[in-house]
């Protein structure tokens, strides 16, 4: 609590020593299985927080040129960067295909052909993966949620047929594998079954057409505990990667991926923000805070949940309720309704819990705030 009273907020705190131990968690399990886990970069690009994953040896999940440049800046090797994403520029695909990165996420057939011109005019094969929409329900939040036929994500039924009716004319391009995501912040183990019976079903689907697929990337998707962060600082892994063993039909011979993003990033980061005021409006108290959504996205984007805790320390006991707001000229600019925290006041800190993933990889500048300061324990 001293240390953190000498921070400037709003600022973003990042736990380092959760984030090797929720590492070591992942490489220990995954490895039980042969799994090779890449890190989706979109979740955190801070280069504190990237150079600890790159030195853990994960490979690194990309959505568009600048991720995939800044993961090899960060110690990502080159041949383990996949890259995803439904509108890759062409000058993206052609700097990639320099790179020399693993894989392309491919998530269309008019981008498959696009790559393949691209790496016929540069007389270089591109790997690519295709990214099929399996059409299963992640359970979550519909804006995170990717797998469903009406998203916009991956390739359909009707286009997969179109690819396997010509893919020898896609001189310049090696299918070395199938890409899934369906979504995020997946609490319970039934989508991930539903996932597995649905890869299982197109990997026959390529074998009666000739293909024999080498690289099965599930994507990432695990979620993590926002209501009670400190009962589950690391998510279950463990049985995370027991589920898609059980249930996915592979080979000795085809090699397992995923790309986790929040998991492994959103427990190890936490928004710390001062009440600058307090009011009552109608039936309400307010709490107006120095962070604003620019900081922290997500409850204005999704309506979504973050803790709110009161770190400075006690003053008379008595319990309210507040709605903790930020500053910012939108009514959607609120981090919780009906908080129940003790009596504060001015100048009092708070934290907004489980901040590592899409935190700070999404803060604005809107209102043209500042973005937020970043301090490190653990380092
Ligand atoms: C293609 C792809 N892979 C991986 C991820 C990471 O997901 P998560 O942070 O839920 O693990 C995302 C998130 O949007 C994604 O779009």
């Amino acid at each position: 609590m001293q240390e953190f009273n000498q921070y400037q907020t709003p600022c973003h705190v990042y736990d380092l020593n959760l984030l090797r131990q929720t590492l070591n968690v992942v490489q220990t399990e995954s490895k039980k299985y042969n799994f090779k886990v890449h890190y989706a970069l979109k979740a955190n690009t801070n280069e504190k927080v990237l150079a600890i994953i790159s030195s853990f040896g994960l490979g690194a999940d990309c959505v568009s040129g600048n991720e995939v440049k800044t993961a090899i800046l960060n110690g990502f090797a080159a041949d383990e960067v996949v890259f995803a994403g439904v509108g890759k520029s062409d000058e993206e695909i052609r700097e990639s295909l320099e790179a020399n990165i693993f894989c392309f996420n491919c998530e269309s057939y008019e981008e498959l052909e696009v790559i393949n011109e691209i790496a016929g005019e540069l007389q270089t094969t591109a790997r690519v993966a295709l990214r099929l929409n399996p059409n299963v329900d992640p359970e979550t939040h519909e804006y995170i949620s990717t797998g469903l036929s009406f998203n916009k994500f991956g390739f359909s039924q009707a286009e997969l047929e179109r690819f396997f009716e010509n893919r020898t004319q896609f001189s310049s391009l090696e299918v070395i594998g199938v890409h899934f995501h369906i979504g995020s912040q997946i609490r319970t183990d039934q989508p991930f079954i539903n996932l597995c019976k649905a890869v299982n079903f197109y990997l026959g689907l390529f074998e009666e057409n000739g293909i024999h697929v080498q690289n099965i990337n599930l994507g990432g998707g695990l979620g993590i505990n926002y209501e009670e962060p400190d009962r589950e600082p690391i998510p279950d892994f463990a049985n995370y990667f027991q589920i898609i063993h059980e249930n996915l039909s592979y080979c000795e011979d085809q090699q397992v991926h995923f790309e986790l993003g929040r998991s492994i990033v959103g427990q190890c980061g936490n928004l710390l923000t001062r009440i600058l005021y307090r009011k009552e409006n109608g039936d309400r108290n307010f709490l107006i805070v120095d962070a604003g959504m620019n900081n922290l996205l997500r409850p204005a984007l999704y309506n979504s949940y973050h803790k709110i805790e009161r770190l400075s320390s006690g003053r008379n006991g008595l319990r309210q309720k507040y709605d903790v707001v930020g500053p910012i000229c939108e009514s959607s600019d609120c981090f919780g309704k009906g908080i129940e925290l003790e009596d504060s006041k001015r100048g009092d800190l708070l934290s907004i819990r489980s901040s590592g993933a899409y935190g700070q990889s999404m803060e604005l500048n809107y209102n043209l705030r500042d973005r937020a300061k970043v301090y490190y324990l653990g380092e």
